[in-house]
């Protein structure tokens, strides 16, 4: 925004403002990268002062900044920090709100930052219309809104409808804080500024594409909301398909928001759509069972504290898609998610096909190993290309080896998603949040397999925490020789 402007924080006392947003504007306020006259507005429950929440801000702060809490970037971004008490069930906090925004004591231009739950996002967006705060002038005030953005296909288009009673799409910024990852960022960086991957990057040389986001932890204190919400839903609909959007779509026009998401969008659309009677031939769901992760006993989903007994709630979905394109026609793309597994870490892993003409036959070399393409996005932020050589000897023997892009040792510079995604709200740029179109198109893929295990309450597949996940995923694949790659070491 060109005008200081005042980040209203709906939801200031809970969790992700604690966990990501302040920290997140700690470090902008440390690496000087936050507006001048930007103010930050907390508004909650809770009936503290201005003071009372600066001080709750910073004892939060002090345990998770990157290095050492520093008190002077601690209290220049105090400066900033105001609260607003008030309950999103009552009108009349909102009533209240406007007139401080308008008072003078802060910037009247407003971002909205719902960090609340999404079953609140349409009351907040109604009282902001009601009470003049989302008076339309082009992009602003901008409502920022956290995922999920719906619970299936016709909630996410009942969401959009009332969102858009008072807000137009250029104020609307949806957030998926994959897109703020720097190695998700990367993959268009990889793909689009090394000419050479260009002419391979298709059916005729790629075999398939994996995509796999595994977490050691269970739900945690989550079952809250993740009951009933699965991993489907959760992680697959949202940043897998991103991540795939990102993979396989054309090089746009150029890199502004609309050229970008454009493409995007065309990815989502050309994907088969799965019929019903192929829902468990391209989709498996699963929950962890009581096992062992990384040495240590870990409970089953249904002994977590708040999980319905009996709930069939899946704790690792995998699918296979096929986009039907000129480029991907035929390429499947295998999608895998799951918690309480063998190890945390998220992976676009690519298989090349086989060389065209067997040339070793007649030499000790009895199979050669495709090539891979491996984009690491988490714990390791890292690019690696196998490959085959001669090992060294008299004999015709071959070993793989592989390049690692020279970023793969930099140190870790560990910027959270939240800070590349918080400056560009500040900044009004749209690349990296989910157009309206996006978020539909991805719900209409899923949204066949969540209506046929929605019918499916009787039973769901068991794998122990601490495994790969069930067995069964390994049937998406199209042939024998394909397996799922589970780190960049195998
Ligand atoms: C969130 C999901 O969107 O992403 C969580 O709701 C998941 O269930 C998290 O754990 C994973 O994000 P990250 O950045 O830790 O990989």
């Amino acid at each position: 925004m060109t005008h200081p402007c005042t980040l209203v924080i709906f939801g200031a006392t809970g969790n992700l403002a604690g966990i990501k947003l302040l920290p997140a504007l700690y470090h902008l306020e440390a690496a000087g990268r936050l507006p001048e006259g930007l103010k930050i507005l907390g508004f909650g429950r809770r009936d503290w002062s201005d003071e009372e929440w600066r001080n709750r801000v910073t004892e939060q702060l002090r345990p998770r900044v990157r290095d050492s809490f520093s008190a002077e970037v601690g209290a220049r971004l105090c400066t900033r920090l105001h609260f607003q008490p008030g309950d999103i069930a009552d009108p009349d906090a909102f009533t209240r709100l406007a007139e401080r925004l308008s008072s003078g004591g802060l910037p009247e231009q407003a971002i909205f930052y719902l960090a609340v739950s999404p079953h609140q996002y349409v009351e907040i967006g109604n009282r902001l219309g009601e009470v003049g705060l989302a008076r339309r002038q082009p992009g602003c005030p901008r409502l920022v809104v956290e995922k999920p953005f719906g619970f299936d296909l016709e909630s996410a288009r009942l969401l959009d409808l009332a969102l858009h009673r008072h807000f137009d799409e250029s104020q609307i910024f949806r957030i998926d804080h994959y897109l703020g990852k720097s190695t998700v960022q990367n993959v268009l960086v990889f793909r689009f500024a090394n000419l050479m991957l260009e002419p391979l990057w298709n059916r005729n040389y790629i075999d398939h594409v994996q995509i796999t986001h595994a977490e050691t932890q269970g739900i945690g204190g989550r079952a809250g909301y993740y009951d009933g919400v699965g991993a489907l839903r959760d992680m697959l609909q949202s940043h897998l398909l991103q991540m795939l959007t990102l993979v396989a779509m054309e090089p746009p026009a150029s890199l502004d928001a609309e050229s970008l998401r454009d493409e995007k969008v065309k990815v989502l659309r050309s994907v088969r759509p799965i019929a019903r009677a192929a829902v468990h031939a391209q989709a498996v769901r699963a929950q962890y069972a009581p096992g062992e992760v990384k040495g240590a006993k870990a409970a089953g989903y249904l002994q977590e504290e708040g999980v319905a007994p009996g709930s069939v709630t899946e704790t690792f979905a995998a699918m296979k898609l096929y986009i039907d394109n000129w480029r991907w026609r035929n390429v499947p793309f295998y999608l895998r998610t799951g918690k309480r597994m063998k190890e945390s870490g998220s992976m676009i892993s690519i298989r090349f096909k086989h060389p065209p003409q067997q040339l070793f036959r007649e030499t000790p070399i009895e199979q050669l190993p495709p090539n891979w393409v491996l984009l690491s996005i988490q714990p390791q932020d890292c690019l690696r290309i196998e490959l085959q050589v001669k090992q060294p000897g008299l004999e015709m023997r071959t070993q793989t080896t592989c390049l690692d892009a020279g970023y793969c040792s930099l140190q870790d510079v560990g910027i959270d998603a939240y800070e590349a995604l918080l400056l560009d709200v500040l900044e009004g740029d749209h690349s990296l949040f989910l157009r309206y179109d996006e978020v539909e198109w991805a719900w209409r893929l899923v949204d066949p397999v969540l209506q046929v295990w929605a019918t499916e309450r009787d039973f769901i597949r068991a794998y122990p925490a601490g495994s790969w996940g069930p067995a069964e995923a390994e049937r998406l694949f199209d042939r024998d020789d394909q397996y799922w790659r589970n780190s960049l070491d195998g």
